[in-house]
């Protein structure tokens, strides 16, 4: 009998580079943010010290705003592009300009609590050093990606939001030149099926942003008054926010009072945001597109990840459960990435319909949160087994079920170790 929890650890030790992860070799040989985040829920679950390295780790690369960018180039590879020269950032340990998902304080909250329950004598202090930085960083996105104060916290580039080819930013980006300083040399389809990978337009449109930035000199001001590319993001706040959450816990437990105060207004204004955003005839939630001030109605599965951090009221949750099981019919594997008969769908296309196992992941904490126990089993289940028919694959086919994308994948092989321990668990605020 195949030992799968034994493959995942597997996987995690051979994407080991020394301390930190990195997602898969060669496609990705760098570390990056929101996987390490991922990766170090994982290590949570059997070895406390290489979590907490991890989230270490990537804090090494924290810019002095409180930025954590959404790549650490801690060690040389030349089988990927966009390296670390065209960034062109300041930081001692070169790394991108930009950022990724938040999931750092929710992961942060899992390592300290596990750690607290072994006992372990240096949780306190490792803990803390983490939760500032990750405080730091919290503070960074509502002061650079937020100046309204709106609660919506916003991306100004693709690769901002993890899902980097989604239908949901096809009208913004198609506003972005296709023109770049920069020459685009491609790794990535040497490495996977270009079928299965953003076209080419849309890396040119990738690197025009770049290019941008660098020219601002990555400062946030410069960026936000010259950003082609401006979405103020449900699923980004959404994981804000529920870090946020984790991150208040913490401050708490610390007896960190002012932060407390600081962090409790950040997540009001995020919740009251976020629940604006709700469509009643969509049943779902929706991102706003800050250079047209257009609502982005493309259905993606960041439409109902705020159920991450929101309560919701009984009439929304049942119409948004609706509207989740009307995308997941006849579907093999669950939840897509786009809604299969959106004209956007593409079953092997990256973000593009392919289901992502740390998105059910996600989803599968909101659904608990919200007490829709069925719906996050049904999800748990079809995550660890299509992993093990399919393989730890980056993503997957929803209608085939087909392992796409990188293989041997780090937060596949996380998702894995996290959801197969956690059947009968209600999801812990
Ligand atoms: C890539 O290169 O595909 C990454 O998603 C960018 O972070």
């Amino acid at each position: 009998m195949t030992d799968y929890l034994d493959d995942a650890r597997r996987i995690l030790a051979a994407n080991d580079r020394g301390g930190y992860t990195v997602p898969t070799d060669r496609l990705y040989p760098f570390q990056w943010n929101w996987d390490s985040a991922f990766v170090a829920m994982g290590f949570a679950a059997y070895d406390i010290p290489r979590a907490y390295r991890e989230l270490e780790r990537l804090v090494e690369g924290q810019w002095a705003d409180g930025m954590i960018p959404h790549i650490v180039f801690h060690a040389p590879s030349d089988t990927y592009f966009p390296g670390a020269d065209v960034w062109r950032t300041a930081h001692t340990i070169p790394t991108s300009g930009i950022t990724q998902p938040p999931v750092f304080g929710i992961a942060l909250k899992k390592v300290h609590d596990a750690a607290t329950n072994r006992g372990m004598e240096d949780a306190r202090a490792r803990s803390l050093v983490l939760y500032e930085a990750a405080l730091r960083w919290h503070r960074w996105w509502y002061a650079a990606r937020d100046p309204e104060a709106t609660g919506l916290v916003a991306l100004l580039h693709p690769w901002e939001s993890g899902s980097d080819n989604s239908p949901a930013w096809d009208i913004a980006l198609a506003r972005v030149p296709t023109t770049t300083e920069t020459i685009v040399i491609r790794k990535d389809i040497g490495h996977v099926h270009a079928a299965m990978r953003p076209r080419d337009e849309d890396y040119h449109r990738f690197i025009h942003l770049v290019d941008v930035y660098a020219t601002c000199e990555w400062d946030p001001a410069r960026q936000w008054a010259a950003a082609p590319f401006k979405i103020a993001e449900v699923q980004t706040t959404a994981i804000l926010l529920k870090s946020g959450e984790a991150l208040l816990t913490l401050a708490r437990e610390f007896g960190r009072t002012f932060d407390a105060k600081e962090l409790e207004e950040f997540n009001a204004r995020s919740r009251r945001a976020l629940l604006a955003q709700w469509r009643p005839p969509l049943r779902r939630f929706v991102s706003r597109d800050l250079i047209s001030g257009a609502d982005i109605e493309a259905p993606t599965q960041a439409c109902f990840c705020p159920l991450l951090a929101l309560d919701l009221q009984p009439a929304m949750l049942d119409a948004a459960m609706e509207e989740m099981e009307l995308w997941s019919e006849g579907l093999t594997v669950l939840f897509p990435s786009t809604k299969p008969n959106y004209p956007g769908f593409e079953a092997k296309r990256y973000w593009r319909g392919p289901v992502w196992a740390i998105i059910n992941w996600l989803l599968i904490d909101g659904l608990r949160r919200n007490h829709e126990m069925e719906m996050a089993e049904k999800l748990r289940h079809l995550t660890l087994t299509s992993i093990e028919t399919n393989g730890f694959a980056e993503y997957f086919d929803p209608l085939t079920g087909e392992g796409c994308g990188g293989l041997g994948f780090s937060w596949t092989a996380a998702a894995y170790i996290v959801l197969s321990q956690s059947r009968e668990t209600a999801e812990t605020k």
